[in-house]
């Protein structure tokens, strides 16, 4: 096999050439071709790891397969990833058999395609979806038929509320999770709606930012039945909680030191968590984890209450994070939750 050096010589250079064209693509371009293009910058190299995290079946409800599998290809050609990260499926009764993962996964590909994804980028997206089988177990002290009880919301009980408990602090410590830099939590009925100027997880990383939501309305009074309270006497007992607090301008319910009924029925802010872009190991730190601790010890909050995760979220963010150095919101990505477009704004794209 005589293949002269000079010819592996020209070869190198020629492979060098093609690398360095693939790898100087700017995916800030606002051409759609280059948004589709191969490869991206291998995650090996990434200075951090990451996943787009959706929760697609909990017990007994399966959430929306159909807005899922629109959700994803949309995610995939609408954000110009500098890395292709895990699409971590978290499951729990849909797709908990290999058959129907096969079956999810062949579907995609028809979705993808319908997308206008090239053949590449599908290949490549289906392998990088992971289906991780996530348990939600009624915790002690709450009955399999606690709905005779009548809490305060009986919605796709015990489904919804296992949702609310995972996302204010059971995902912390997931073990798909727990080890990650970073995390876009979206829902099946979450959307990018049009091409974004920049990858979040990269905007995270430059801007060394440690939350970002999409928008921030207040939630519900009648839903949020004891958090002000519960707020208001950690952060007594805790110093540097009630003095971040102050930092962050956090606004009070009315009359806080009264010792009746502060807060009741007064909505509490939220950070709306269908759009939930984390930087795990600031939710991971000492002072957060007993704080998580103290949240789940009485389960009536999540199961009974029905405390979503939203403000919840708003309250851990406000807490412990210092929201002008730390938190961003980032309508930057033009984004869409059941078909309701939020309020985009200008996209500057990252130097670099
Ligand atoms: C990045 O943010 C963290 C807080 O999350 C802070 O402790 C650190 O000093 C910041 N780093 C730089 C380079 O600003």
């Amino acid at each position: 096999m005589g293949i002269p050096k000079k010819f592996f010589a020209i070869f190198a250079v020629v492979a060098a050439i093609i690398l360095y064209l693939a790898s100087s693509v700017d995916y800030n371009s606002p051409t759609a071709e280059n948004r589709f293009s191969f490869p991206t910058h291998p995650v090996d190299v990434a200075p951090y790891t990451a996943a787009v995290v959706y929760l697609v079946s909990v017990m007994p409800e399966p959430r929306s397969p159909d807005r899922l599998l629109q959700s994803i290809p949309r995610m995939e050609k609408n954000i110009p990833w500098r890395y292709r990260w895990p699409i971590v499926l978290l499951h729990a009764g849909m797709y908990d058999s290999a058959d129907s993962q096969l079956d999810f996964l062949s579907r995609l590909r028809d979705s993808a395609n319908a997308h206008n994804l090239a053949p590449e980028v599908t290949d490549d997206l289906l392998r990088r979806v992971e289906f991780i089988a996530t348990h939600h177990e009624l915790p002690e002290g709450i009955p399999a038929d606690g709905l005779v009880d009548g809490p305060i919301w009986d919605g796709e009980w015990p489904a919804y509320h296992h949702m609310c408990a995972f996302f204010s602090y059971k995902i912390f410590n997931h073990p798909r999770i727990r080890d990650l830099t970073y995390y876009l939590r979206l829902d099946d009925d979450s959307y990018v709606r049009e091409p974004a100027c920049f990858d979040p997880f990269e905007y995270m990383h430059v801007n060394n930012k440690s939350y970002a939501f999409r928008d921030s309305p207040p939630d519900m009074g009648w839903v949020t039945e004891g958090m002000w309270p519960f707020v208001s006497n950690y952060a007594q007992r805790h110093p540097e909680v009630e003095k971040t607090l102050r930092r962050n301008s956090f606004e009070w319910a009315p009359n806080r030191l009264w010792p009746q009924g502060f807060g009741a029925g007064v909505n509490f802010p939220s950070y709306e968590t269908n759009f939930d872009l984390v930087k795990v190991p600031r939710f991971r730190t000492p002072e957060m984890t007993e704080f998580l601790y103290e949240l789940a010890s009485d389960p009536k909050r999540f199961y009974w209450y029905r405390w979503g995760d939203a403000p919840v979220r708003f309250a851990e963010v406000n807490m412990f994070l210092d929201v002008t150095r730390e938190v961003h919101r980032m309508c930057e990505i033009p984004y869409a939750h059941k078909d309701r477009p939020f309020d985009d704004c200008e996209c500057v794209p990252l130097s670099g």
